[in-house]
């Protein structure tokens, strides 16, 4: 079981740690909790010790039990260091090399990566002190979790509220991802239903939430990819560590997947690519009256099939009938490694629900039907087999 050690300051969003202290044990890490002296006038030690089932430390003479006896035993266990929140005084020791807490001690006496997200007052964040201090530490190794913009409890709206609690566990997850099976692979991932205009405001769309997509680049990204993810429109957020390409249409998808693709070893093409579009949208909104009653709509371009070359090829087929025949039909087309049919007739499966269905053909063949599982399950299975896909394409 992989080691986390959360040191947690004083700040007036220290009560968000219980969260993350929480969804870190969830992930099935050993969770340590460290305080500094302030951060137990926002939340008392014994909510850590209920979440995590370990005493916290708070003062680095005071031996914890089952910790060892000395202030740095923290630092040593650890597979990773997670400060959260993280006070611009805490920034500031860290900076410096001071260590007179258990927290800033910890820091500074261990070899795991660490990982700080930063929570404050605009001005306290946006002051030319605390932005060194943090290029400083990022040059040193130390990942950031940058803060959002958002309304702060002082009553100000700025940079500087916590990052959400996904993204902290996402920025946690990555760093436990590193040399993992797929370390150093570049992969595409597109999610997202794309929208194909009819005139200034209105588009042709399907119910695609991305969530399918997304869940798969945390996936990916878990296992040790670097994953550009080229979405639709959705309001999603992008997942800690992965590079994000924005897109509406179906040919702005298509150039962007053609451009990144000479550097990739891998696409997952997860998006709902509308297959028409308007032939001639209006740059301008038609009033009511002058709707015509019909469009006249093209093709869009089949983008998995126009991927040539040696990159691994994963599609997914959206089925209402003969699901196994009809993406079966698709792999052959579009020259695929592997297609995953998704049967979304069923309530419980395809666009906006959680679950799927998926039944997996492989090119040469094998088709594996799995049960009905969370997106993120499917997304994990999946991965497994890209994983295989690289065992067998050494070329790759
Ligand atoms: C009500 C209150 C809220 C505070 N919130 C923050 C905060 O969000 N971020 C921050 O950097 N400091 C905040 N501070 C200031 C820190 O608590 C103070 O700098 C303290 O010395 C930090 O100690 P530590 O870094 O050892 O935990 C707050 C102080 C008070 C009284």
């Amino acid at each position: 079981m992989k080691k986390v050690t959360l040191g947690v300051s004083g700040s007036i969003a220290a009560y968000r740690a219980a969260d993350i202290a929480s969804g870190l044990t969830k992930l099935g890490l050993d969770v340590q909790v460290a305080m500094t002296r302030e951060a137990t006038k926002f939340i008392a030690p014994l909510t850590f010790h209920d979440l995590t089932h370990h005493p916290v430390a708070t003062d680095m003479f005071v031996p914890v039990q089952g910790l060892g006896a000395d202030h740095i035993s923290l630092a040593r266990g650890a597979d990773v260091i997670l400060i959260s929140p993280c006070t611009a005084n805490l920034i500031a020791k860290l900076a410096c090399g001071i260590c007179d807490d258990i927290v800033s001690a910890t820091v500074l006496a261990t070899m795991a990566p660490v990982i700080l997200a930063p929570a404050m007052n605009t001005v306290m964040y946006e002051n030319v002190i605390t932005q060194e201090n943090l290029t400083q530490l990022r040059k040193r190794g130390f990942t950031i979790v940058e803060p959002d913009y958002a309304a702060l409890p002082c009553g100000e709206v700025g940079r500087g509220h916590i990052a959400d609690t996904e993204r902290i566990l996402g920025a946690v997850r990555m760093i436990l991802g590193r040399g993992g099976e797929l370390q150093g692979r570049h992969i595409v991932v597109t999610a997202g239903g794309t929208q194909e205009p009819i005139d200034a405001v209105r588009h042709i769309g399907n119910r695609s939430s991305g969530r399918m997509g997304y869940a798969l680049t945390e996936a990916l990204r878990d296992r040790g990819a670097r994953v550009m993810l080229i979405a639709g429109p959705t309001t999603l957020l992008t997942p800690f560590g992965v590079e994000k390409i924005e897109v509406r249409e179906a040919l702005e998808m298509r150039d962007r997947v053609l451009e990144e693709i000479p550097s990739a070893r891998a696409i997952v093409m997860t998006a709902a690519v509308v297959d028409f579009r308007p032939e001639s949208p209006s740059s301008r909104k038609v009033k009511r009256g002058d709707f015509p009653s019909t469009i006249s709509l093209v093709p869009n371009p089949d983008i998995l099939n126009e991927i040539k070359g040696d990159v691994i090829k994963v599609g997914f087929a959206a089925e209402s009938e003969d699901v196994v025949q009809n993406a079966a039909k698709k792999l052959a087309w579009k020259e695929l490694d592997l297609i995953v049919a998704n049967d979304i007739s069923r309530p419980d499966s395809g666009f906006g629900s959680d679950t799927n269905q998926v039944t997996l053909i492989h090119k040469g063949g094998k088709i594996e039907k799995l049960p009905l599982l969370s997106k993120w399950e499917v997304a994990v299975e999946i991965t497994d087999r890209i994983v295989e896909l690289f065992k067998e394409r050494l070329s790759l």
